[in-house]
């Protein structure tokens, strides 16, 4: 029997498929369902910092019209201890999660400024999360920020919060920085004990009947893999912190692909919200019978065994690689090779 096993930000994991966040690990009953056919840890959905905020506001505004009502109305409004906001709801969900399931829980905060997060993630320590992740989903589109600045911010925010929890801290990113590598290495000496690599944007797209801007959210493809297969395969070697690969991860394939190149674990969400959560169960065949086929006896024995050819010189390789395709483009599809480059 192959071994599952792994380790993942210090935690020990049966198995390195892992449940990412989705509408399907924020309910008790599917979060259950997901360990049930398989999930080595289960990541919740991200607590965000406009649900925090309209939180705020809203008890800001009641405490307002409390203040300005006459006394014996008071008891209409909620006591700002007693109020049943949107992290009290979070807070439930990770101590029922917890409550629940054996393996380990994953608190997910979405934000990027550093003060409320600290409260937040130190709640969620106490409330049993094993582990927080920090999503940075930034759209950097202010022409007045730069982007060292923006990144400077933000590892300032995950060495502050790693300082402050007991438990480890993951970060998850977008792809979309102008020095990957050189960030990641930033990430890892903040204190984070893993990165997550990749955040998928979910990108808006305008319809031409109303004018008006449509928010699309379309699951992933397995196409997609290949960012994240790529950056972990370039980065493995400089990053001691734990590697979780995400976006594109359909099959138990691309988790032995992930692995191979230096993932410590895989993480899906578009593939068992598609297929539901039996198909972790798939997943994990596919992983197991790959494995067995290739004499992998576990997933520690295969975690790197693919050495990235890009290790020595990666921008040399990708360059190369890129010429390469064009090439292989152009002779495979036009005959038919452009007509200056015929030779008769
Ligand atoms: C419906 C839906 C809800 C999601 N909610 C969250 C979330 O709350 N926090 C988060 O960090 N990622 C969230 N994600 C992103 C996924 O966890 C995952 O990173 C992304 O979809 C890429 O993985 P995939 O290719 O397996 O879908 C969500 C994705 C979907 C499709």
């Amino acid at each position: 029997m192959t071994d599952l096993h792994c380790t993942y930000l210090g935690l020990p994991l049966k198995s390195p498929i892992v449940a990412s966040p989705s509408p399907l690990t924020g309910e008790v009953d599917t979060i259950a369902e997901l360990e049930r056919y398989g999930a080595g840890a289960i990541v919740l959905p991200s607590l965000f910092e406009e649900q925090i905020e309209h939180e705020a506001n809203e008890i800001d505004r009641l405490m307002s019209i409390n203040a300005d009502s006459y006394g014996e109305a008071t008891s209409f409004f909620p006591d700002v201890d007693d109020y049943n906001s949107g992290v009290d709801r979070y807070l439930e969900l990770v101590e029922s999660a917890k409550a629940t399931v054996d393996v380990p829980v994953i608190a997910s905060l979405n934000g990027a400024s550093v003060g409320g997060w600290l409260r937040y993630g130190g709640l969620l320590e106490d409330a049993g999360a094993d582990a927080v992740e920090i999503n940075l989903y930034t759209v950097a589109a202010d022409p007045m920020v730069s982007g060292s600045e923006l990144e400077s911010e933000q590892l300032e925010l995950i060495a502050v919060l790693a300082g402050e929890l007991g438990v480890p801290l993951a970060v998850k990113i977008s792809p979309f920085y102008s020095s990957l590598g050189s960030f990641l290495v930033g990430v890892q000496e903040a204190g984070a004990a893993g990165i997550v690599m990749f955040n998928r944007f979910y990108q808006p797209d305008l319809d031409l009947e109303t004018l008006g801007v449509e928010s699309r959210l379309s699951l992933s493809t397995p196409e997609e893999l290949r960012l994240p297969l790529r950056w972990t395969g370039i980065m493995r070697q400089y990053l001691s912190m734990s590697i979780a690969g995400t976006t594109g991860v359909h099959s138990g394939y691309d988790v032995a692909k992930l692995v191979l190149v230096g993932a410590d674990v895989a993480m899906t969400a578009s593939s068992v919200l598609r297929n539901g959560a039996p198909h972790l169960a798939t997943i994990e065949a596919q992983l197991r019978d790959w494995m067995s086929e290739h004499e992998y006896e576990s997933v520690e024995q295969m975690r790197g065994a693919v050495r990235s050819e890009a290790a020595a010189d990666p921008a040399g390789f990708e360059r190369a690689n890129y010429i390469g395709n064009l090439a292989t483009y152009t002779s495979r599809h036009f005959d038919q090779r452009p007509i200056s480059l015929r030779t008769n």
